[in-house]
């Protein structure tokens, strides 16, 4: 058995309170609790952390190219996944400039703030930027967009320095327009150039990429030229090479091939790594916490939300995951009845019955139905133009403040 003082360690202490030692106080923790031989759930990491640990995480550099096959590779064999997954948000979450919907469609955007006018224009092959204050023009071809768009569309280009600039500018969904791209807005710029855009230092870009496309950095290089745009199926298993040879020669009647542990599964996390597994590019408490981001902006981490719910509780819940409520393999429901039984396998139905291990949630007063609607509040994010749900569950209350 744990021995008092440690158990009180791992299960009293609330996610909020922990010190931004995580790693070391994590090593400590894991060298006496390896000493009892007892294995103990781990509290919520960054996505730095966990990239310390060894094996496989979301958004980890590759170590070579040849070890990545691409989606197609996977269809032969999981032909459903593959058709299912290439709908989803995620797997279009990036395209080359040049094949962007929003920019087909609206063939000449423009944005005017001040003296400066923003325009960006599309044909068939082309989209370019140009930002002027009517003495001054710069113009620029767009490279990159990122961003369904579901809410919004950034895009990235490059100057004849090399660098990687960020347009100033992006196209939200619910606008059908250009608006100032989020947390980046300049009321007042220095000049035209500054106006245009902000230089993405070499690091930050690489991040870019590693979120919204899949072998974007081999080694510490990004890999512009053999990327995949979108999240494709390695952005979630890692490198499949070897498992693709390997379940082929196990087709082959090679049964020794079936012995490999050769492509990651995260369904084998414990709760708390499983959120975070999802958080490496949405978002981990941790990840929140460091950013300092705060108030309704927060709701664009799920993970972070989720994690300081009360149905949470201390150390987490295999119930309460995000694969209890989303299958990453398949577009998002927006019916909010299909997510009733992620609820109901925790709350009871009947007001007042005994709260167990099976049913450790009462039951609701209100309502039978429809769960997410209430306690998954939508809430305003006033620089993506949109709406996030709060992964947050609680008791919502008209006119409440914004619950931390
Ligand atoms: C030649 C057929 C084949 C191809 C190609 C293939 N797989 Fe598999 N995959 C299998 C089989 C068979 C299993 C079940 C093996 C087992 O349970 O050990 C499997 C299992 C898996 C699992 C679950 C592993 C586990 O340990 O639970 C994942 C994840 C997976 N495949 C992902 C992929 C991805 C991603 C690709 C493309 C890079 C891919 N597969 C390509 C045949 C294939
Ligand atoms: C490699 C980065 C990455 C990982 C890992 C990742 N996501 Fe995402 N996810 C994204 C990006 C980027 C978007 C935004 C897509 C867009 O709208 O352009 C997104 C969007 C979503 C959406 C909403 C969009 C939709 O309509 O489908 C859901 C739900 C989601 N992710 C769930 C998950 C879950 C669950 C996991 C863990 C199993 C996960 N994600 C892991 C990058 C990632
Ligand atoms: C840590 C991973 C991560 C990094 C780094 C990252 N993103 Fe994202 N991005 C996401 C996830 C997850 C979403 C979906 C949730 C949301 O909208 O906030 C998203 C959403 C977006 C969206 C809105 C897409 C939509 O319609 O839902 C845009 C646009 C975008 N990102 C652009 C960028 C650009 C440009 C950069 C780099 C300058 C960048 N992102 C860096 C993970 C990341
Ligand atoms: C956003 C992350 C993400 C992406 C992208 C993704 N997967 Fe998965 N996959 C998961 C998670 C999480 C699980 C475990 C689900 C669970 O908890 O049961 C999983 C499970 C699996 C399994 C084993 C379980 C089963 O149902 O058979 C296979 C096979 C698989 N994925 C194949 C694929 C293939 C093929 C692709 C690309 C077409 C892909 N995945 C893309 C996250 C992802
Ligand atoms: C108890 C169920 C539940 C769990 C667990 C859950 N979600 Fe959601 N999620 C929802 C609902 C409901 C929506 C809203 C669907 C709609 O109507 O558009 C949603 C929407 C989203 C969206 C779309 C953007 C938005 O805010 O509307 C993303 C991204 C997302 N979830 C990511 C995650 C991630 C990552 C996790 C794990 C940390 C997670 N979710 C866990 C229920 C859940
Ligand atoms: C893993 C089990 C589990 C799941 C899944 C779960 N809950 Fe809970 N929930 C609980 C427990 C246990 C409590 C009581 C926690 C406490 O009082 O400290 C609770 C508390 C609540 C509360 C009261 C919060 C407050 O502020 O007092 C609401 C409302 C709630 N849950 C709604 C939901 C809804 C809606 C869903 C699905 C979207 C859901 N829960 C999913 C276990 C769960
Ligand atoms: C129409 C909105 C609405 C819907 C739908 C709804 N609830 Fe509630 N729920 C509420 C309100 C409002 C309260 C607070 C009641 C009060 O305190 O007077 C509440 C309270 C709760 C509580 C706290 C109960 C307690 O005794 O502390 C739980 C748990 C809960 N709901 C779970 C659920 C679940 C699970 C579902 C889906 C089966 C659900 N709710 C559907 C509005 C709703």
């Amino acid at each position: 058995m744990l021995p008092e003082w440690l158990r009180d360690y791992f299960e009293s202490r609330p996610v909020a309170t922990y010190s931004a030692f995580a790693p070391l106080r994590m090593a400590l923790l894991w060298t006496l609790t390896l000493g009892l031989l007892i294995p103990v759930a781990r509290a919520q990491l960054s996505t730095e952390d966990h990239l310390q640990d060894p094996g496989f995480w979301p958004t980890q550099p590759g170590a070579s190219r040849s070890g990545y096959t691409g989606p197609e590779a996977c269809r032969q064999c999981h032909a459903e996944k593959f058709a299912t997954q290439a709908e989803t948000a995620m797997r279009r979450t990036m395209f080359k400039a040049a094949s962007s919907q929003p920019l087909h469609e609206h063939p000449k955007l423009t944005f005017e703030v001040g003296p400066y006018r923003y325009i960006i224009e599309s044909d068939a092959q082309h989209s370019l930027y140009t930002v002027t204050d009517g003495k001054q023009k710069l113009f620029s071809p767009l490279l990159w967009a990122f961003g369904t768009p579901r809410i919004g569309q950034s895009y990235l280009f490059k100057r004849a320095d090399g660098h990687f600039y960020e347009a100033r500018v992006t196209y939200f969904a619910r606008l059908k327009a250009l608006g100032f791209t989020p947390a980046r807005d300049l009321l007042h710029p220095k000049d035209v150039e500054q106006a245009m855009d902000r230089q993405v230092p070499p690091g930050e870009v690489k991040k870019c990429f590693s979120c919204h496309a899949t072998a974007a950095v081999i080694g510490d290089q990004l890999d512009e030229q053999h990327l995949m745009p979108g999240v494709t199926c390695e952005a979630c298993h890692g490198p499949g090479a070897k498992h693709v040879a390997d379940m082929k020669a196990l087709m082959k009647g090679d049964l020794s091939a079936s012995q490999q542990d050769d492509i990651f599964d995260p369904a084998s996390l414990m709760p708390n790594d499983y959120v975070d597994f999802c958080g490496a590019c949405h978002n981990t408490w941790w990840d929140v916490k460091l950013t300092g981001v705060t108030g309704p902006s927060t709701t664009r981490s799920a993970p972070y939300r989720l994690v300081i719910s009360k149905c949470w509780g201390k150390t987490g819940d295999p119930r309460l995951v995000c694969t209890s409520c989303h299958d990453p393999h398949l577009p998002l429901q927006t019916d909010e009845a299909s997510y009733d039984h992620a609820c109901l396998r925790c709350h009871n139905t009947v007001i007042g019955a005994a709260l167990t291990k099976e049913h450790p949630g009462k039951a609701c007063p209100v309502a039978r139905k429809d769960c997410a609607s209430c306690h998954m509040p939508k809430v305003y994010v006033k620089e993506m133009h949109d709406y996030f749900t709060d992964h947050r569950i609680r008791i919502a209350r008209a006119g409440e403040p914004f619950p931390q």
